[in-house]
């Protein structure tokens, strides 16, 4: 008996394949493709989710749905007609979503611009240039990530007090825990070493920051060497995704929404990085929250500049394929 991968399945592992390039939450990559025919079902890999961290796996499905918004990009931009269920419950209650393929349509041209975004984006924690980023671009990159029920709110001067209150919160609160420490320490891998996690020269030592970065040095890897005293990040722009709801579905969303903001901003050759620790703590959340005015749930900051010059570093490793992406083979008829 002969086995087959049929075009559609084929079609769709490309996609999956693509989405392995997706940000996760300290790199752990919590995500699972099943291809089976035309239909590829996203499901997380719950053994990955932050104990600590994560407790209701919010920032596992905000990865999730990062690595969705990458497949379905590559999809469009292929020229591929496709269907999304998200969460559909019923068949396989462990899924996320289930894309269905559908056949041909147009290649999208926007699509395509995100698409090309995804292999050269990468998460950018070295301070920003000096340069503004014109308000035109943060503009279009706003209404480029905004979908139904999740959008990015752009944080306005008056309102970065509280963001900065709120990364400083978070930041106490979190390094005073041992259980966090030791989290996050357990992701945190050698220079070069590792297929997930978190290498250490991918990450930039703690300085004086407009908002601080969450510190990894903490945990013993790095000495703090970060010793100029001017104050980084001027010219950071900041972002805020922000959902109707505050459920698994509305998480999945933001990290479409986180998606589409971070390969939109690299499109137009912004540096970005994303900032989980701003809502990883209630009382940080909650801040941010009635920032916002109570119209809905922060989900993730977004840190959004214009690049320094000088050599990138390495950039973080992926786990390979076989482990995250499975295709069921067909037998050929007859
Ligand atoms: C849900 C989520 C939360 C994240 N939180 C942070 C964070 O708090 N600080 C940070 O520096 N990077 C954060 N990141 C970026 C990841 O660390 C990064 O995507 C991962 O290490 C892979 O590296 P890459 O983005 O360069 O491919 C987050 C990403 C996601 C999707």
């Amino acid at each position: 008996m002969t086995l087959l991968v049929g075009s559609a399945s084929r079609i769709l592992a490309d996609a999956a394949l693509a989405a392995l390039r997706a940000p996760s939450v300290l790199n752990t990559q919590p995500w699972r493709w099943h291809i089976e025919r035309d239909t590829a079902r996203l499901s997380a890999d719950r053994s990955r989710r932050l104990a600590r961290i994560d407790p209701d796996g919010r920032l596992m499905l905000l990865s999730c749905g990062a690595a969705l918004h990458h497949a379905c990009v590559t999809l469009a931009a292929g020229g591929v007609d496709f269907a999304v269920d998200p969460l559909p419950d019923q068949d396989a209650p462990e899924a996320l979503a289930i894309i269905r393929y559908r056949g041909d349509t147009a290649p999208s041209a926007t699509a395509q611009r995100l698409r090309d975004a995804i292999a050269v984006r990468w998460s950018d924690r070295r301070p920003f240039s000096g340069t503004p980023v014109p308000d035109e671009t943060l503009e279009r990159l706003r209404v480029t990530a905004g979908r139904p029920g999740a959008h990015l709110h752009l944080v306005r001067a008056s309102e970065l007090v509280t963001v900065i209150a709120a990364a400083g919160h978070a930041a106490a609160a979190e390094m005073a825990d041992p259980t966090y420490r030791a989290e996050l320490l357990s992701w945190l891998r050698p220079a070069g070493m590792g297929r997930d996690g978190m290498p250490v020269d991918t990450i930039t030592p703690p300085g004086v920051r407009q908002v601080p970065l969450r510190d990894f040095t903490t945990a013993g890897w790095l000495p703090a060497i970060y010793s100029d005293t001017d104050v980084a990040d001027r010219e950071a722009r900041y972002g805020i995704v922000v959902t109707d709801g505050d459920g698994p579905a509305d998480w999945l969303r933001a990290g479409v929404t986180l998606s589409a903001a971070l390969l939109a901003a690299t499109a137009d050759g912004l540096a970005t990085s994303a900032m989980s620790d701003l809502v990883e703590e209630p009382a940080a959340r909650i801040a941010l929250q009635r920032m916002l005015g109570d119209v809905g749930y922060p989900a993730i900051g977004v840190r959004i500049g214009v690049p320094a010059a000088g050599p990138p570093p390495p950039r973080a490793p992926r786990r390979p394929a076989a482990e995250m992406v499975e295709i069921v083979a067909e037998s050929a008829p007859g």
